[in-house]
């Protein structure tokens, strides 16, 4: 951190943030993009290059860090708070930040008619450029305060951006990609279902004018939270916007006590100016760098078999050891038994909660097929729901008061159950000791860890809204048996992608990125989970043809191929494979064996004209890049496939996935060196590919 006494700056590679402060108050926005030089010197203070604008207060409030709502802020509060219907404004008089170290400040307030305190810690981290960003408030006063909204962050936007890339979608159908110009209005998302959601993910990306996937000036922002949120970007009248992203908070949720705080969860904010894969890198480095590996650091990303969708509920003992063999002859190295296992689990009906083992289907309990699967060299993984409940299950016929409920209001199903309420200590209690008995009688290397509905009637039982508190138990739960069990990974899964975040990713290993494993829909699909998520937590799957969410059939080569852009795995049932199609198997899971290590490197991902898209794993001087022909080309000679990631110097380049091709596609067989310029602006030459087909190509430079 640079500082005088007015102007604070922290820098990274390839980006800066520069604060003012003025006589009081919270410190003013004065910049957040393109790197300056360390000892920047922002000339005047803004209020002195501000002449009072007409018809507007002569004590002007500019745009800080936190705006305040009643004192001369219009545009959207940082805050919205009140005590028993008073004490609405914002106004802090007495603010200093604190130089934590060279790379983040910490700026306190506090506002003494409000009885307020305000903490926010930014930190820049110089390996990722991505600001982590931490804000607390206080109730310094002696009566309850009401918090309606709290920011967890306020970024400045410069007037030049223009569009604001996000996602929606639904179960089996997330990350869809949408794009919206911004205006002189505000642009918001809220998501109320009390997870993270299939259709709403916490976090965008926001571009300038001009940027593309790999260049111009372009801000992404997420936040680490797995519950409700909100996000606004809001055109201010100096032609900038505000970005403000937080919890959303259920009415009365959060009614502060004197002397307790609100945490608002942390946000990770990043501004590239390579575009939206430079933005997307940068999370990617923050992620992996706030993930917690058994050992200290991640395995190479183990092979997985994973039983649902080729048995759902149909399990049977003898099938499934017949099965492991199968999958360690074809190089699987974990296999994970989903849902069906514990007792009476013949469908989606009944059984949540009483996780103790089906002894119809596995008579002397599940030790005989884990060790089947250990002997055969795999780990064993297992799937659970902790959260949830059937009406039908024991443990609700013995504890139905131990299901989020209102008194007086129906309890809501989805997919036949409840939500377990988590704050009560009792209820994780009873989790954790089941969680910790099965690790303790068999040996579980892996949990699937599922969520399988939205949450309702989410209140604690005096009635008030609990969502948070629910997220917050949930967090303790994994972190307990993180603590308990740390050579444990766990996959985050909430029917699919419900669940995806980098709040739980700090707790857990991998996400199921969602339940259509058809593979033409994964290729956007898995696009834009890697704009804000790093490959090797992405789980993806060769499913079954045709695939079970779509119907749609495609080769084992093209599902092979995209599901080589994650954490790959096997979801259909081997025995019924036949010689040639196993041996192709084989031959794609060494494949990834060979590669998988590119996984935790850089990722480029595009479109093209011509029905194409691609993925690129790797960086520096070795890229691994997957082309998928995703319809019919429509042109005579297939156009070339400009790559803008690839860095000057010599290439060579050629074909390298392991399907037999026309002799007619020998060249790119053999290879060819070529300019990286020329990779850039003109681009690699197509071979002939019909649709739904798949070409990977080895780069490397030398
Ligand atoms: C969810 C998951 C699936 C599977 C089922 C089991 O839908 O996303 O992968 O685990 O639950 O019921």
């Amino acid at each position: 951190m640079t500082e005088t006494a007015r102007i604070h700056a922290l820098h990274g590679k390839a980006s800066s943030l520069v604060i003012e402060c003025g006589a009081d108050g919270v410190p003013v926005w004065r910049h957040w993009g393109s790197r300056l030089p360390d000892a920047v010197n922002p000339g005047p203070p803004l209020c002195d290059m501000r002449p009072l604008a007409s018809f507007s207060l002569e004590q002007p409030a500019p745009f800080s860090l936190f705006p305040g709502f009643g004192a001369g802020w219009f545009a959207q509060s940082a805050l919205l708070a009140h005590r028993g219907g008073e004490a609405f404004i914002f106004h802090p008089g007495n603010c200093a930040v604190d130089g934590c170290s060279p790379h983040s400040l910490t700026i306190r307030a506090i506002d003494d008619v409000a009885g307020l305190a305000l903490a926010i810690t930014i930190r820049l981290d110089p390996a990722s450029d991505v600001l982590t960003i931490r804000t607390s408030l206080t109730n310094n006063g002696t009566d309850s305060l009401d918090v309606q909204w709290l920011a967890a962050a306020v970024l400045p936007l410069p007037s030049a951006v223009h569009n604001v890339r996000h996602v929606s979608g639904r179960h089996n159908s997330e990350f869809v990609a949408c794009e919206d110009a911004l205006g002189r209005g505000q642009w918001r998302r809220e998501n109320r279902r009390g997870l993270t959601s299939h259709d709403s993910f916490p976090g965008a990306v926001v571009t300038t004018v001009g940027s593309t996937a790999d260049n111009g000036l372009t801000f992404g922002a997420q936040l680490a939270w797995s519950g409700n949120h909100a996000q606004t970007i809001e055109w201010l009248d100096d032609g900038r916007y505000q970005w403000q992203l937080g919890e959303w908070l259920a009415p009365g949720e959060v009614r502060l006590a004197p002397g307790e705080s609100l945490d608002a969860p942390e946000v990770l904010a990043t501004c590239s100016p390579g575009g939206w894969n430079g933005v997307a890198r940068n999370f990617h480095a923050a992620i992996r760098a706030s993930m917690r590996w058994p050992g200290g650091t991640m395995a190479p990303r183990p092979v997985h078999l994973n039983t649902w969708e080729g048995f759902y509920f149909d399990h049977d003992e003898v099938q499934l050891k017949a099965l492991a063999s199968a999958a360690a002859e074809v190089g699987i190295e974990r296999f994970v038994l989903d849902d069906g296992w514990f007792k009476g689990r013949d469908d989606d009906t009944t059984s949540l909660g009483d996780w103790t083992v089906d002894a119809r289907k596995y008579p002397a309990g599940l030790r005989p097929l884990a060790d089947h699967v250990v002997a055969a060299g795999m780990e064993f993984g297992l799937w659970v729901e902790p959260e949830m409940v059937n009406p039908d299950s024991d443990l609700f016929r013995a504890h139905p008061e131990w299901s989020l409920q209102v008194a007086g209001r129906p309890l809501l199903t989805a997919r036949n159950q409840l939500v377990l309420d988590l704050t009560r200590p009792e209820v994780t209690d009873y989790l954790f000791g089941v969680i910790d008995n099965l690790l303790r009688d068999l040996p579980i290397s892996y949990l699937k860890w599922d969520h399988n509905r939205d949450l309702t009637m989410a209140a604690d039982v005096q009635g008030r809204a609990a969502y948070r508190r629910q997220i917050l138990a949930a967090y303790g739960l994994f972190d307990r048996i993180g603590a308990a069990w740390p050579d444990v990974e766990i996959e985050a899964c909430a029917g699919g992608g419900g669940r995806i975040d980098a709040g739980i990713i700090r707790r857990t290993h991998r996400f199921w990125t969602s339940d259509c494993i058809d593979a033409v829909s994964r290729v956007a699909m898995q696009r834009g989970f890697l704009q804000f998520m790093p490959p090797e937590v992405m789980g993806s799957h060769i499913g079954a043809a045709p695939a079970h969410s779509t119907g749609r059939s495609q080769s084992m080569d093209f599902r092979a191929a995209v599901a080589m852009a994650g954490h790959f795995g096997v979801e259909f049932n081997l025995l019924t494979m036949n010689a040639v199609d196993k041996a192709r198997l084989a031959d794609w899971i060494a494949f990834y064996k060979r590669w998988r290590h590119l996984l935790g490197g850089a990722v480029a991902t595009g479109t093209a004209a011509d029905h194409l898209a691609w993925q690129a794993n790797g960086g520096g001087d070795q890229w691994l890049l997957a082309v998928y022909r995703l319809a019919p080309s429509e042109l005579r000679y297939a156009p070339t496939l400009p790559l803008s990631f690839v860095e000057d110097g010599r290439w060579n380049v050629r074909r390298i996935d392991p399907v037999e091709t026309p002799d007619r596609d020998a060249r790119w067989r053999s290879g060819w060196r070529v300019d990286g310029a020329w990779l850039r602006h003109v681009g690699l030459p197509m071979p002939p590919m019909k649709a739904e087909v798949a070409a990977i190509f080895l780069l490397e430079r030398n």
